[in-house]
């Protein structure tokens, strides 16, 4: 196996390949935030930008997260920040339908003029619903997919500014929400074009003291949606190009993390590489692990990036044929190695094995002791927008018969 490492690059370099990036994007007519901002310190500018948005020192600011929002001090010190009057919502972890419903009707109490949402991918999930939700009426399970019939949000979310603390889900630049519709014990999102934050600050530095686990939860989420956005049958040329730009970067930056997690360098490339992952999942599609893993965690509190984690290899094995030459471009890219067709797909996937063999990653679903009811609820439940995308058409049946082996 090729254990080659590349010389990592600067942060100043991970800043430029970015930029460039975002603005590829932007030329290719891709949705991306009106404003972003990435490098280490960027989150002072924060109050600046929260006073750019809101004219009037007594509008209200709503701050929307979970324990970067608690562990960022009181309401004085954000409204001292921010220089206007400030409310708080915590949400802590995925946010479901009750979460949501009890914060937007706190938010249309408080009529906001804008919503900043500070945290993982969860809490940017609950940012943006409740931006949504503080102008609408009803409840969110009617404005969900799925809902039959659905609502559509008729009147513009509220602006919202994007703080992500994590580098895994890119929520920061996506125009979806996820949210756990407890009735139905499944996730499925809330999607629209304004649901893009008016604003994302990516400061790496906000990474630096994230535990390992949620540093590697979150990394391979990012790893799974850059790859999936590739072999998805959504998959688009400017989504790819930029995905294949980045993938490369998180062979070595993710290890580098867990071992250094002060590690400038790596942070700054996974933060790059998570957020661009958010760019190209907004705009082209996924695949069939990020569809089981949102019915995974629907039925057992399993973290999101995990479980995409623990399935990508399977995955990848299960459309190796399906999506032969873009699984090729997707492990020349991870692999730093020219395009060699059938070779390198080997090559590429004997390697992700042993890298998930050093970073623990475990490589079956058996410590979740799913029974035969709850495979049956999985199968069905992963039947949602991602699962469209897999290269594979996928029934329920086909999913049932893709898991079995990994309970
Ligand atoms: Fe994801």
């Amino acid at each position: 196996m090729n254990v080659h490492m590349p010389v990592p690059p600067t942060v100043v370099a991970v800043g430029e390949v970015f930029d460039d990036a975002l603005r590829c994007a932007r030329g290719a007519g891709l949705r991306v935030p009106a404003v972003v901002r990435f490098g280490p310190g960027v989150v002072g500018e924060l109050g600046a930008v929260v006073r750019q948005l809101v004219a009037e020192v007594t509008d209200e600011v709503l701050v929307v997260g979970g324990w970067a929002v608690r562990d960022s001090g009181e309401r004085a010190r954000w409204a001292e920040r921010f220089g206007r009057s400030v409310a708080i919502l915590e949400i802590h972890g995925e946010p479901d339908c009750t979460a949501i419903n009890e914060a937007a009707a706190r938010a249309r109490r408080l009529a906001p003029r804008l919503v900043v949402g500070i945290g993982g991918g969860s809490a940017m999930d609950a940012a943006k619903a409740v931006a949504a939700m503080a102008r609408h009426d009803g409840r969110i399970e009617e404005y969900l997919e799925g809902a039959e019939p659905r609502r559509a949000l008729d009147r513009t979310p509220l602006p919202l500014v994007a703080v992500p603390t994590t580098a895994g889900t890119g929520a920061e630049m996506t125009r979806n929400a996820v949210i756990g519709w407890t009735e139905r014990r499944v996730k499925r999102s809330l999607r629209d074009d304004r649901l893009v934050p008016a604003v994302a600050l990516i400061d790496p530095e906000f990474t630096y003291e994230l535990p390992a686990a949620p540093t590697l939860w979150s990394g391979l989420d990012a790893l799974t949606q850059l790859i999936e956005v590739c072999i998805s049958r959504r998959a688009t040329a400017a989504t790819t190009e930029l995905a294949l730009r980045v993938i490369g970067w998180i062979r070595w930056a993710l290890p580098a993390c867990l071992e250094r997690p002060r590690d400038g360098r790596a942070r700054a490339a996974m933060s790059a590489a998570a957020s661009l992952s958010g760019v190209c999942l907004a705009n082209a599609g996924l695949a069939m692990a990020h569809g089981i893993a949102a019915a995974l965690g629907a039925i057992r509190p399993i973290p999101h990036g995990l479980a995409c984690g623990l399935l990508l290899p399977h995955t990848l094995r299960y459309n190796r044929e399906a999506a032969a030459p873009a699984l090729a471009r997707v492990m020349a890219a991870w692999l730093g190695q020219p395009e060699s067709g059938e070779a390198v797909i080997d090559r590429g996937l004997a390697d992700l094995d042993a890298w998930y063999r050093r970073l623990d990653v475990p490589g079956d679903l058996r410590a979740y002791g799913i029974s035969a009811a709850e495979l049956e609820r999985v199968a069905e439940g992963s039947l949602g927008r991602s699962m469209e995308g897999n290269p594979v058409p996928m029934t329920a049946d086909a999913v049932r018969a893709f898991l079995q082996p990994l309970l």
